[in-house]
C-alpha cells in the first residue's frame, strides 16, 4: 500500500500541489489525468524520489519514505523519452542497470521478461533501428528488470499510435497483474486513462478533482471540471463509455 499523506509542493512561491492525498493498493493501475501543466510529472517524481516535498509524507508498506534517496526507494520509472542509450544495442539497455546488482534476476528471469516483451528478434539493434513501440518494450524491460516496488510510467503512449498503442496498453495492463505490480501512469488522455486503469486520480492545478475508478468518473463525476474534462473534452458520450465498458453499463 503506497499513501501520500497531505503532499504539497511549490516551485518559485507558487504551489504547483496542494495537500494530495491518495492511497493506492498494491497491484493496483493508477492513472494520473489531468491537463497539461496540473502536477502530473512533479508528482510522479515526488513519488520517485526524484523531486522532494516540503510538506507532506510517502509511506509505502508503513514505512515513511519521505526522506529516503531514490535509489534507495526501490520505485523505478519508464520517462516519456524513454532515455535510452542510443550508442548501446537493445539487449545492452535492458541489463544496464544491472551492472551493479549481480543476482538481483536470474538469467531465465531476465528471458521471461524479454519473451514477454517479445524483444527476443531485437536484442541485437541499437536504438537508431528500433520502431517507438519496440523503443517502448526496451525501456519497459530496462525498468521491470531491476524488479520495482512500484512501476511508474510517463505517458508512456503518448508517442505511439493506433495498433502499436492498444498493444503496449494490454502489455502494461498484463505486466502489473502478472507480476501484481503496483502501477502509475501519468497520462492526459482520459480514454487512456478509462480503459486501462482500476482508478484514475484527476487532478487540475495541482488539487485532486476526484479520485475513484472508471465507473464511479462516469457515473458519479465530483464536479464541472470533471464533467468537462473526461466527458466533454474528449466528446465521449455515455454510448461510447457503453461501447468502452460493455453491457454492465448499457
Ligand atoms: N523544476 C521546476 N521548476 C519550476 N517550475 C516547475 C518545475 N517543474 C515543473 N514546474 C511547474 O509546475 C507545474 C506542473 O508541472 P508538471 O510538469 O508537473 O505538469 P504536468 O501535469 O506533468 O504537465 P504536462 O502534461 O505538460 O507534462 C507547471 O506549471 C510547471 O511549469
Ligand atoms: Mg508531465
Amino acid at each position: 500500500m503506497l499513501k501520500l499523506q497531505n503532499i504539497s509542493k511549490r516551485f518559485d512561491d507558487k504551489f504547483v500541489l496542494e495537500h494530495i492525498n491518495l492511497e493506492i493498493g498494491t497491484g493496483e493501475i493508477v492513472s494520473l489525468l489531468g491537463p497539461s501543466g496540473s502536477g502530473k510529472t512533479t508528482l510522479l517524481n515526488i513519488i520517485l524520489g526524484l523531486t522532494s516535498v516540503e510538506q507532506g509524507k510517502i509511506i509505502f508498506n508503513d514505512l515513511d519514505l519521505s526522506n529516503v534517496r531514490m535509489k534507495d526507494r526501490g520505485f523505478n520509472i519508464v520517462f516519456q523519452d524513454y532515455a535510452l542509450f542510443p550508442h548501446l544495442n537493445a539487449y545492452e539497455n535492458i541489463v544496464y542497470g544491472l551492472r551493479n546488482k549481480k543476482g538481483l534476476v536470474s538469467e531465465e528471469e531476465l528471458h521471461d521478461y524479454i519473451d514477454f516483451l517479445e524483444l527476443q528478434p531485437h536484442l541485437t539493434k541499437k536504438m537508431g533501428e528500433l520502431s517507438g513501440g519496440q523503443k517502448q518494450r526496451v525501456a519497459l524491460a530496462r525498468t521491470l528488470v531491476m524488479k520495482p516496488k512500484i512501476l511508474l510510467l510517463d505517458e508512456p503512449l503518448s508517442a505511439l499510435d493506433g495498433v502499436i498503442k492498444e498493444s503496449i496498453k494490454q502489455r502494461i495492463k498484463s505486466i502489473a497483474r502478472e507480476y501484481k505490480l503496483t502501477t502509475i501512469i501519468v497520462t492526459h488522455d482520459p480514454e487512456e486513462a478509462l480503459t486501462m486503469s482500476d482508478k484514475i486520480l484527476i487532478i487540475n492545478q495541482g488539487n485532486i478533482s476526484q479520485f475513484g475508478s472508471p465507473q464511479q468518473i462516469i457515473d458519479h463525476p465530483a464536479n464541472d471540471f470533471v464533467k468537462e474534462f473526461i466527458l466533454k473534452q474528449l466528446e465521449i458520450k455515455r454510448e461510447n463509455i457503453y461501447h468502452l465498458f460493455g453491457e454492465k453499463y448499457a
